[in-house]
This record gives C-alpha cells, sequence and structure tokens, in this order.
C-alpha cells in the first residue's frame, strides 16, 4: 500500500467538500494537486495548480482534521510560501478570503492581511502559520 494517498475528484467534491481555489482567475485543480498523506501532512503540487505559480495565488484546503488552510504565494522565489490556519486567533471562526487579504466575517470582523498579518482587531494577533517544506515540484504543510 503507498505511504501516499491520492485523493480522487470524487473525494475532492464530496469528502472534504471544502477544497477551495484562491481567487486568482488562472487557479484550477484536479486529481494530484493536493495529497493528505498517511501522517496527516498535505503535499501541494506547485507545478500542477497554476495559481501557486505567481505571487499572490492562494489556494485553499482542509487538513486530515478538518482544519482550514491556505498555501499563500508570498514572494516569487522558489521558497516564498507560507501556510496559514484560518481560524481566526479572536475566537476561532474560520476567515474568508477578500480581495486584500482575509476577515472574520462571521466572527466580529478582525482583518488580516494577504500573508495572515492582523490589520484589524478585535484579535490581536497573526493568523498562525504552519510549517511547511519547500522543494522544486510540491509543497509538504503541516
Ligand atoms: S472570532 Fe474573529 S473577530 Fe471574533
Amino acid at each position: 500500500m503507498s505511504e501516499k494517498m491520492d485523493l480522487s475528484r470524487r473525494s475532492l467534491i464530496c469528502g472534504l467538500g471544502a477544497i477551495f481555489l484562491g481567487l486568482v482567475p488562472d487557479s484550477a485543480i484536479g486529481t494530484g494537486v493536493v495529497k493528505v498523506l498517511s501522517n496527516g501532512k498535505v503535499e501541494v503540487s506547485i507545478a500542477k495548480n497554476p495559481s501557486l505559480k505567481k505571487m499572490g495565488g492562494v489556494i485553499q484546503f482542509k487538513n486530515k482534521n478538518g482544519t482550514d488552510i491556505a498555501l499563500i504565494r508570498t514572494a516569487n522565489s522558489s521558497s516564498g510560501f507560507r501556510a496559514i490556519n484560518l481560524r481566526c486567533t479572536h475566537q476561532g471562526v474560520t476567515v474568508e478570503q477578500t480581495s486584500s487579504g482575509w476577515i472574520c466575517a462571521l466572527g466580529h470582523q478582525a482583518e488580516y492581511a494577504f500573508n495572515g498579518e492582523l490589520t484589524k482587531g478585535p484579535a490581536t494577533s497573526d493568523l498562525r502559520s504552519i510549517p511547511i517544506k519547500v522543494t522544486k515540484t510540491k509543497v509538504t504543510v503541516g
């Protein structure tokens, strides 16, 4: 049995039900773009996801525990990625993407910049970073 578990198109649509693309117009997602590994980490293909090839690209997905995560291209350098936990640091409501960052629309309206930095309270800290490992072809989150 393979150590990695490919997500089929059905599991992407039905199982997770919450893999969202970033707002970058040329976003695309398909089988093999996001893989949940047996150790709970998530492997994201850069090559198969056009939105991650340029600065400002974002993809959203859930990890094995159902945590909402965004992987963001923060710079054009090969290591220019950041993964953030999308739970608001105020009281844990999931934030939503805007044209300039993130807002806790269903909570108390805290706002965060594109990279997760807090820009408006009542939250008092940035969205939490999640460790990543970057290679030329993929980013492993978790
Ligand atoms: S839960 Fe997000 S601002 Fe309160």
